[in-house]
């Protein structure tokens, strides 16, 4: 058995030595250039003059791209050619590419970009979700799901609250930034990428050389990590180098240091929720009413799904009779927000924990108390907002057994007493539920393709349209591969990903990579396999269902044989031993306009109980201890799920906690390098961190059973936010509406003015 085990990483011992090769670290022949962007200062002007003889002139400078030198399309968005490459004459936010050094070295190109000097004739920029609310600045009209008459039903609750939450957006501070590298190739081009999505890096290129797609082909090894920001924020980078290569006929590459890529690259959306609820004496919801204001930045990209996505998930795990989920879709001079790891899920889920938490103050609760009244039953049909019926909820079962395996009510006991005797430090406990949607909302994404190769030593060659950012998708597949021909994981080589091999992708995203790679390859290894059983029953004259493989052997009949000895004999028989999987996810259909449907082919769970601890004098806090349940189906891979657990929860508490993006009010970044914005680091998870795997089967019928890992645990960071509240909350009588990032000074803020009631 190849699955359901906890096989390494497999280019696990690659990562830590060094030896892994990123798309910076491939040597480039001796004629390469190095590319940069001149960017604009401006957050929102017309360019009235750009003067660029001194960039010309600089030391190392080759050539000067501005949008007039673009034979072809002048766009890299991803959704409705609102992005251009290079500004044709007016910029949107500090930071937009306005121009483009071509050098002999990547040093001279960026040091060449400064010396433009270009005038701007300044308009009104618009920084923030005020700003932006003050004129009317949207794309398209607000969206709203509802169910029930909320409005009625909000007037006649025995009770009600209503406030709102600011929530910060997030850098992606992938480790590797991005980057990308062309290569011509007698007319054509060969473009590596470290993105999410090389098939619309691929439909880009085409689309700015005047190519069909057949002549571009995109190459993806692996990413140093892409958390949604690869999805299409490395269009910008593979075309410059496109364009480049193909009109100089020399290999070109780029790649954005760490401040320019901060600077230029959309970042996870900033929300506002403003809400109303109306609930009963024990904290049960009879009526929600939610506002999402998004700060989407100034181009599309792919802000309509992301804002889909935080009103499909504004319920959570939570049962939400007559609710009202209204979306505005703001844009901003800043930079264009894009996909990130939730995609916009757990913001759409702050909303109803803020509420929860709310409503428990405003009884005097237990937090877990009032959440526990309002989940999704088990084995029950209630209807989400978007009325698609929860059929499989486990939310109920899950919760209780965290709190009990967690000790929650006996420590949140104890920790009332600490609080009681401790007037600096104080301690908060907290218990959130997620519950994640599985399936691109964009429904004719579902889909994915598998390329297998049996060689005639018995070895296999595996492709898949997904790519591997760490996540350890590959190994997934490999392990799929294995199991069906009885192999051992190390007999199975996943190569690049490639546009060339696999066609028509989908980007590796919403978590489905393994969902829907894995059955591809599935299908494409057993339509191999079931020609070897063919071959093999006629070829010693058994019964097919005498055939078996496991561990490297076939059984045919009384014969074993190993599994390189039936790929020769099938071999030297004219036997095909290569072939395609596809797969499509079935059940789903959604109608986006109608907010009805059902989007998501099922939901994968979990829970997580925070403590932490804060000092009320300085605002500095941190987890004490964490504990996780967390639902993966019937595991592929248990100690590649658990790292996806572990990381996605310590990113979510990073982007509630620490994690602040800064802007000035000209619009510029100050928040652009590690020295100013802070993600956690290893000294900042739990010291006691318990992360278990809930044991069940995914009731559909995907890959063996099991379910999508890469996204689900973020919002379980959630439960930081909330145990911070509850500390702060110890302080004094009022309720405190925190808004995230709860950093150190909005702790101490918070703190402050309940101390003045307490004290
Ligand atoms: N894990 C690592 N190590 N690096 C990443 O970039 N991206 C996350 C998640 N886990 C990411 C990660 C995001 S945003 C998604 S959508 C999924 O992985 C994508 O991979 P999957 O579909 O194979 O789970
Ligand atoms: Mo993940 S945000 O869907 O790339």
């Amino acid at each position: 058995m190849s699955i359901n085990k906890s096989i390494p990483h497999d280019s696990g011992i690659a990562h830590v030595s060094g030896t892994a090769r990123y798309t910076d670290d491939h040597p480039l022949p001796a004629n390469a250039v190095h590319l940069a962007f001149g960017l604009s200062q401006n957050a929102h002007a017309d360019l009235t003059s750009v003067d660029l003889s001194a960039v010309r002139a600089a030391a190392g400078v080759i050539a000067v791209l501005t949008a007039d030198d673009l034979p072809f399309e002048n766009d890299v968005s991803p959704s409705i050619h609102d992005e251009e490459l290079l500004s044709s004459g007016s910029v949107h936010y500090v930071g937009q590419p306005i121009f483009l050094v071509v050098a002999s070295t990547h040093l001279a190109a960026r040091k060449a970009a400064r010396l433009a000097k270009v005038i701007y004739a300044e308009k009104p920029a618009l920084i923030t979700i005020d700003d932006a609310l003050n004129v009317g600045s949207t794309f398209g009209n607000p969206m709203e799901f509802r169910n029930g008459d909320p409005e009625t039903a909000l007037k006649s609750a025995p009770r009600q609250i209503s406030g709102a939450i600011e929530i910060g957006g997030q850098e992606h501070f992938y480790l590797e930034g991005q980057a990308a590298f062309a290569l011509p190739d007698e007319g054509d081009i060969i473009v590596h990428s470290s993105t999410q999505h090389p098939t619309e890096i691929q439909h880009k290129v085409a689309a700015a050389l005047g190519l069909p797609y057949n002549a571009v082909r995109v190459e993806t090894r692996r990413m140093g990590g892409g958390f949604g920001g690869k999805e299409s924020q490395g269009n910008a980078l593979a075309v410059a180098c496109a364009v480049v290569a193909h009109q100089l006929q020399r290999p070109a590459k780029m790649r954005y240091d760490r401040d320019d890529d901060m600077i230029i690259t959309g970042k996870r959306h900033e929300f506002r929720i403003k809400y109303q609820a109306g609930f009963d004496d024990n904290g049960k919801l009879t009526a929600v009413v939610f506002e999402h204001f998004v700060r989407c930045g100034w181009a599309l990209d792919l802000s309509h799904p992301v804002a889909d996505r935080a009103m499909l998930h504004a319920d959570n795990a939570y049962y939400l009779p007559n609710a009202s989920i209204v979306s505005h879709r703001l844009r901003t001079n800043t930079q264009s927000n894009t996909a990130y790891r939730g995609f916009g899920g757990p913001q759409g889920m702050m909303g109803i924990e803020r509420v929860l938490d709310h409503i428990a103050h405003d009884l005097g609760l237990d937090p877990l108390k009032v959440r526990k009244a309002n989940l999704y039953q088990t084995g029950g049909k209630q209807e989400t907002p978007y009325y698609m019926e929860v059929t499989d909820s486990i939310s109920a079962e899950l919760v209780d057994k965290l709190a009990e395996t967690s000790d929650y009510v006996a420590r949140r006991a104890e920790i009332a007493q600490y609080n009681a005797n401790s007037p600096v430090l104080k301690r908060g406990i907290a218990l959130t539920p997620v519950k994640f949607g599985i399936s691109f909302t964009l429904t004719h994404l579902n889909q994915a393709g598998a390329l297998v190769h049996v060689y005639a030593d018995g070895s296999v060659h595996l492709n898949h349209g997904g790519t591997e950012m760490g996540q350890g998708l590959n190994t997934k597949v490999a392990q799929v591969a294995a199991h069906v021909f009885g192999l051992s994981v190390s007999a199975v080589k996943i190569t690049a990903t490639d546009t060339g091999k696999v066609p028509n992708t989908s980007a590796t995203a919403a978590s489905s990579g393994t969902d829907l790679n894995g059955m591809a390859c599935k299908a494409a290894c057993e339509t191999i396999r079931d020609r070897l059983v063919e071959f093999a029953a006629e070829h010693w004259n058994v019964a097919a269902d005498t055939i078996s493989f496991d561990t490297g052997k076939v059984r045919v009949g009384n014969t074993v044989l190993t599994f390189k000895e039936l790929a020769a004999e099938a071999y030297q028989s004219r036997i095909q031993l290569s072939a395609t999987g596809f797969y499509k996810t079935p059940k789903i259909q959604w109608d986006r306009m109608a907010g009805r449907g059902r989007p998501f082919l099922y939901f994968s769970y979990g829970a997580a109980v925070s403590e932490v601890v804060i000092d009320t004098l300085t605002g500095e806090n941190r987890i004490l201890r964490t504990d996780i349940l967390h639902d993966v189906g019937r595991s592929l891979n248990p100690a590649l799920d658990r790292g996806q657990i572990e990381g996605g929860y310590v990113q979510g508490a990073g982007w509630l906690t620490m994690e602040e993006l800064v802007w000035n009010d000209k619009g510029s970044l100050l928040s652009h390098a590690p020295s100013t914005y802070k993600i956690p680091s290893c000294s900042d998870t739990p010291e006691i961190f318990n992360v278990a795997l809930w044991d069940g089967d995914n009731f559909e019928h995907t890959i063996y059973r099991s379910k999508a890992v890469g996204e689900p645990p973020f919002p379980l960071g959630i439960s930081v936010f909330m145990a911070l509240s509850d500390a702060i909350s110890s302080c004094g009588k009022e309720y405190v509406a925190l808004d995230a990032p709860a950093t150190s000074e909005r702790i101490l803020r918070a703190g402050d003015k309940l101390r003045g009631d307490a004290w």
